[in-house]
């Protein structure tokens, strides 16, 4: 079936058997509904729409399993640690699925600490915690879970924490989130790793900062961090970052400061056009990280969340009409921005296909959510098999910040959410009622 936006092996299409139908004694024909059809492993996903309704996140159990092993495959010859990060797709099936597949986690709040207590208590101890504004009470929760590092990214959270950890009598170990001023190719919300960003401490004062850090009782120094944005495909930036980090752990252990791990944060991107092969885009990944560290004898932990979950999850989605304003066409859909606002906020082109696909007749369209934003968009002038009203699409690679950034937008009740095995699927998110919305309002006056 080439041709068709297939992602393998959580979501391809596959045409249903064919009904032979003996016409003469020698010809088959080919029955009515042999278009092929959208399945998540083995599950067509229309009768995930009709069991669970529109608009829903679907996942495959199969594609994270792989992406993980890949990532393992391609760090194998570096001891290291998965740190799945948590935003890109934090709900609690799936960060018990990624423990089971041998991962930690990277945090940035107390809310995300508490998925992990939750999902799997056993893997905090593989917990990283980044992020620029950590409160008191986050850092005692996880300074109370005994977590593995605390990326500290500021003198004054080093001083926060020092206090927290005094007063608990609990050490911590840490990490200074440098900045390495390395530019990366990326949507200018997403990249990190300048020094205009409110991320890390400046390289020049990452020497002094170790020293102060090593005088305070509770502190531990074990590590050295950084990340320099997301969704960044050449893997240039992430060696050169990794070049100045292993300088750095160099002058620090002359410093006599005991460096035992290099957390090289998240960022991998994913190709949104499906035609990468994600073994390679990893293995070269690796390749620019790893050389730098091998000399080092640290323990390597990477923070990947979009290249795990993206490709392993859809946004299914109905036509609810079809309009034409003079020469533009619009599907509109059941989903909306609330739903995904990667197109609307970093100008994301998500692949969208059909559920059965019919590739006879294409049209360009803009295909829209039903929010009162002109913003509220999925693609525009987008080339599409025609679609009529009621037929499904699917939205790709939208496992990753998808339902991670929904909201409630317009009184929307957020998307159920599907986890797929093989032929089984189980909600792993039942979808918000308009009841759950209002219960913590109140009409006053
Ligand atoms: N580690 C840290 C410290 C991060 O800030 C991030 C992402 C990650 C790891 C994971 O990065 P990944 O491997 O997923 O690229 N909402 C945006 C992406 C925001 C990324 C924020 N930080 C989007 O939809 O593109």
């Amino acid at each position: 079936m080439s041709g068709l936006p297939q992602r393998p092996p959580g979501f391809v299409y596959r045409t249903p058997e064919i009904k032979r139908v003996q016409r003469s004694s020698s010809s088959l024909q080919r029955a009515d509904n042999s278009v092929p059809r959208l399945h998540c492993e083995a599950i067509p996903i229309s009768s995930l729409a009709e069991k669970f309704g529109t608009p829903l996140y679907v996942y495959s159990a199969a594609a994270i399993r792989e992406r993980v092993l890949a990532f393992k495959a391609a760090f194998r010859e570096i001891d290291h640690t998965i740190c799945y990060s948590v935003k890109a797709n934090s709900n609690l099936s799936l960060l018990r699925l990624l423990a089971k597949a041998g991962c930690g986690f990277d945090i940035v709040s107390g809310g995300e600490l508490e998925r992990v207590l939750r999902a799997a208590p056993g893997s905090v101890k593989q917990v990283v915690f980044s992020g620029v504004g950590k409160t008191s009470a986050e850092l005692d929760a996880a300074l109370g879970a005994s977590i593995l590092l605390f990326n500290v990214e500021s003198a004054a959270e080093l001083d926060a924490l020092a206090q927290c950890a005094e007063r608990l009598k609990r050490t911590a170990q840490i990490a200074f989130r440098v900045n390495p001023d390395v530019p990366a190719d990326t949507h200018p919300y997403i990249s990190t790793g300048l020094q205009k960003h409110k991320f890390g401490v400046p390289l020049v004062d990452a020497r002094s900062l170790y020293s102060q850090a090593a005088r305070l009782k509770f502190l531990k120094v074990a590590g050295v961090s950084v990340h320099i944005g997301s969704q960044i495909t050449d893997s240039a930036p992430f060696s050169a970052t990794m070049q100045r980090v292993a300088e750095l752990v160099r002058q620090l252990r002359a410093d006599g400061h005991n460096i035992r791990f290099v957390d090289a944060g998240g960022g991998l991107g994913i190709d949104y056009c499906g035609s990468q092969d994600f073994r390679e885009s990893v293995g070269s990944y690796a390749a620019a990280i790893a050389p730098s560290l091998k000399d080092l004898k640290v323990r390597l932990l990477v923070e990947p969340g979009r290249s795990i979950v993206g490709p392993a999850g859809v946004l299914l989605t109905r036509v609810v009409y079809r309009k034409t304003n003079g020469d533009k066409k619009f599907v509109i859909v059941d989903a909306a921005m609330n739903d995904l606002i990667r197109p609307s906020l970093y100008q994301a082109e998500h692949q969208i296909v059909p559920v059965e696909f019919n590739d006879a007749n294409r049209e360009s369209v803009d295909i829209v959510g039903p929010i009162c934003e002109s913003g509220d968009f999925f693609a525009r002038d987008r080339e599409l098999p025609v679609v009529g009203e009621g037929a499904l699409l699917a939205i790709l690679d939208t496992g990753a910040y998808g339902m991670a950034l929904a909201s409630n937008y317009n009184t929307r009740g957020r998307a159920a959410e599907v986890l797929v095995s093989g032929n089984t699927a189980k909600v792993i998110r039942k979808r918000e009622t308009i009841s759950d919305l209002l219960r913590n309002e109140v009409a006053a006056l």
